[in-house]
């Protein structure tokens, strides 16, 4: 970096000169990376940037933005640069121990409420929803993004996350005490249901300190939930060449993989979570880009039925849902 960049940058130049270096080094999404890290590193929002255009930044901050302008360009995820990423207008910290929420994730939500409040309105109750009375699991919560959005929507709801990662239950934990949630959600390490099942005995590695404290019973098996919510591994290794570098070499794999096709741990999670639905309980399944025609026929058993696929934003089979009969 030259003398000129650290001793006198403006916000204006500096932004300028930072798209250019992604820019040199390809990096997608240039101009809103350099803005995410000069936030980033000025500490402020994205009004006093374009507002303040010709304050000059100090010579440390700027040494800081180059820093991480030259990490990104190497690629390494902004969200990792910056510690945090925005889901269902919520901040998540997020560490390459979890995967980086993505919005098309946003979805899940959507249609996991739309299907809660149709069984409201078929039950001819109003559908305004509390969550007064369900009970929930996001399996394989990584951040804790999809529990945490659904404990801020439904507040009267008793709400499970469990991970097969210890360190991303640690993240997700984080997560809900910054946030506000903590006394709302048990954590859980668990593969899969395995906490959930009649011969496990595994403890919550909840944030509550105090069980008495905690609105969430202390039993965890056995369990029958009103709604299962996932948003599992679903790349193949297959494919793992064609991934972008800030996937492949900085989340994490556990994260990203089901398996050599990708879509093998659908073939565990669907039968295993009809063992643990209530008569009229919802499954709620993220999908990969290619994943639907491995995963509808799982659903078309005699223990399901309206099942649904909701496509995302760019018209990709994203959401598949069903309710147990
Ligand atoms: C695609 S990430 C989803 C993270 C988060 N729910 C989200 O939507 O951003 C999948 C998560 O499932 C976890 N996982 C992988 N295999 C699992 C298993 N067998 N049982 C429980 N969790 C698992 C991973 O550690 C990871 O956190």
């Amino acid at each position: 970096m030259s003398q000129q960049k650290t001793n006198l940058l403006d916000v204006r130049a500096a932004l300028k000169q930072g798209i250019h270096l992604l820019r040199e080094a390809s990096v997608p999404s240039d101009t809103l990376a350099a803005e995410l890290l000069l936030l980033h590193v000025t500490r402020r929002d994205r009004t006093w940037l374009y507002a303040h255009p010709e304050e000059l930044l100090d010579p440390q901050t700027i040494e800081s933005y180059f820093t991480l302008l030259r990490r990104r360009a190497a690629g390494e995820p902004t969200q990792h640069l910056t510690g945090k990423q925005e889901f269902w207008g919520l901040e998540f910290e997020v560490t390459p121990d979890v995967l980086i929420p993505r919005p098309e994730t946003e979805h899940l939500i959507e249609v996991a409420l739309d299907r809660l409040a149709v069984r409201e309105l078929r039950a001819g109750r109003e559908p305004k929803l509390t969550g007064e009375g369900l009970t929930i699991v996001d399996i394989g919560t990584g951040s804790g993004c999809i529990a945490i959005a659904l404990a801020k929507e439904l507040p009267g709801a008793e709400i499970y996350a469990t991970d097969i990662s210890s360190a991303a239950l640690a993240v997700a934990q984080r997560n809900a005490t910054r946030l506000g949630f903590q006394s709302r959600i048990a954590f859980l390490k668990s593969d899969l249901f395995l906490a959930f099942s009649s011969s496990s005995h595994q403890s919550p590695v909840t944030n509550h300190q105090s069980p008495s404290s905690s609105p969430l019973p202390t039993r965890h098996s056995p369990l029958l939930f009103d709604l299962i919510i996932s948003n599992p591994p679903y790349i193949g290794r297959k494919e793992t060449s064609t991934l972008p570098i800030e996937v492949r070499d900085h989340e994490p794999a556990s994260a990203l993989y089901g398996g050599e096709e990708g879509y093998e741990l659908y073939g565990l999670l669907i039968p295993q979570a009809a063992l643990h639905l209530k008569p009229g309980g919802l499954l709620v399944l993220e999908l990969g880009h290619d994943s639907l025609p491995a995963v509808s026929p799982l659903l078309e058993t005699s223990q399901w039925t309206n099942v649904y696929v909701t496509n995302d934003l760019a018209a990709i089979p994203r959401v598949i849902s069903a309710e147990r009969t």
